[in-house]
């Protein structure tokens, strides 16, 4: 019998929705991990905004359409999904429940949809593909330092990885202040306020920190992990991605020359870098501002959106994340062109709230709102989704073809 993944609560069956779920979670973890699940950084202004983007839209909803026959099925490139949205790479997510990144891949798996290996996860990478299966594709935190990089890419060829995500957004740390308030470290250090935190979240403590030390030792990135003479040695993300702030596009084009399979360019929030992306050989980018957590006042991937898939959407397969919590939301990302949603807090709130089976019900509770949204609207199929469906805020389309509109309206242009 396949025994799940992560804590065997069953709270999380009483979650209505992602928030509940975060409600949970920040009640069974210790403030140093919670805080890093849910903050941004600096003074949180594109993480706010990630959720605010959403609302400056309405539906412009059609009725009496016969939506009987209801589907979310979505084809990206010749693979088939059963869901428009997958799971965004997550670092460190073995904090939440035990081994996370198996329950997350798993999940998705049993979901029919893609997942997004970090490579700050604290299971091996080739561990995670053959115990969970499905559709796993690697993210790569890239090195300056070509023979480091080229190791963890020939690492995830040989295991089977379907697809290479290279992470762009991170030339240097983000100044995320809670982390260091909270000494918040990997490979994790036990100190005084962690121990009394984790005391005071005895579920945590055991069903997560403990079982995993005893596991596999010291929560560490276990893909970084280096056997010099025998002795292993644990490498720190700042160690291994060595001068990453000297990294640009010839090292993507590098990446295309070894790398065999679907590569995608995660952390894209310009036309014009979409267009580097395309030609430098990528099949396909995130339009991704890491979920708010790097650079703070960059804007929300919803609102660059329509303006990459308009300049950018033949060439390339448009994923876009970040803040996306509701149905609704999905919805309307692939109203505005994206061929899927992916999502980085919401399945790790359900992991915290119940391991795998969290992770699922997350996954549900998404599933249940777009198709609800999907009826409401009536568009019974997310082929037929486009621009026609939303509206402005202000009352103005993006589906604009007039003129005057649309000069007016020139943040949508193309639409
Ligand atoms: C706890 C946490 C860890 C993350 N780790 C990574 C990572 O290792 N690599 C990466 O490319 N993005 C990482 N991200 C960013 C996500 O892939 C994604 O872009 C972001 O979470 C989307 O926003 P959302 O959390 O609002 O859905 C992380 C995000 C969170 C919340």
């Amino acid at each position: 019998m396949r025994i799940a993944h992560g804590v065997q609560n069953v709270n999380y069956r009483r979650a209505l929705n992602i928030e509940d779920l975060r409600q949970l979670a920040r009640r069974r973890l210790p403030r140093v991990a919670y805080e890093f699940l849910d903050g941004g950084t600096e003074d949180d202004v594109t993480l706010r905004e990630n959720r605010a983007a959403f609302g400056r839209f309405r539906f412009q909803p059609r009725v009496l359409v016969d939506v009987s026959k209801r589907s979310q099925k979505v084809t990206l490139w010749d693979q088939n999904f059963n869901l428009p949205f997958g799971i965004a790479p997550t670092g460190a997510a073995g904090l939440y429940c035990f081994e996370a990144d198996i329950a997350l891949a798993r999940a998705a798996a049993a979901a029919g949809v893609p997942f997004v290996l970090s490579t700050a996860s604290f299971v091996p990478l080739e561990r995670v593909l053959r115990e969970a299966g499905g559709t796993q594709w690697f993210q790569l935190y890239m090195s300056k330092d070509r023979a480091l990089a080229e190791r963890l890419v020939t690492r995830a060829r040989d295991a089977g990885f379907e697809a290479l995500v290279v992470t762009t957004d991170i030339p240097v740390a983000a100044a995320r202040e809670y982390n260091r308030r909270n000494n918040f470290e990997v490979p994790f250090r036990l100190n005084l306020a962690n121990m009394v935190d984790g005391a005071l979240h005895p579920g945590w403590l055991l069903n997560v920190f403990l079982r995993t030390l005893l596991d596999s030792g010291v929560p560490r990135f276990q893909n970084l992990d280096v056997n010099v003479g025998g002795r292993i040695i644990s490498k720190s993300l700042t160690e291994f991605r060595t001068r990453r702030d000297a990294l640009n596009w010839s090292d993507i084009r590098w990446l295309r020359e070894i790398w065999p399979r679907r590569l995608l360019v995660k952390g894209i929030l310009t036309v014009e870098d979409a267009q580097c992306a395309a030609d430098s050989g990528a099949d396909g980018i995130f339009v991704s501002n890491h979920g708010g957590r790097q650079l703070d006042g960059a804007p929300s991937p919803l609102e660059v959106l329509p303006q990459i898939v308009n300049a950018m959407g033949q060439r390339l397969a448009i994923m876009v994340d970040g803040g996306f919590r509701r149905g609704s939301d999905i919805v309307k990302a692939l109203a505005l062109g994206a061929d899927m949603v992916f999502l980085g807090r919401a399945p790790l709130y359900g992991a915290a709230a119940g391991g795998e089976e969290g992770v699922l019900h997350a996954l549900n509770l998404l599933r249940s709102e777009v198709d609800r949204v999907m009826a409401l609207i009536g568009c019974p199929t997310v082929d037929g989704l486009g621009p026609e469906y939303l509206r402005l805020e202000t009352g103005r389309s993006p589906h604009a073809r007039d003129a005057a509109e649309r000069a007016d309206a020139a943040f949508w242009d193309g639409f």
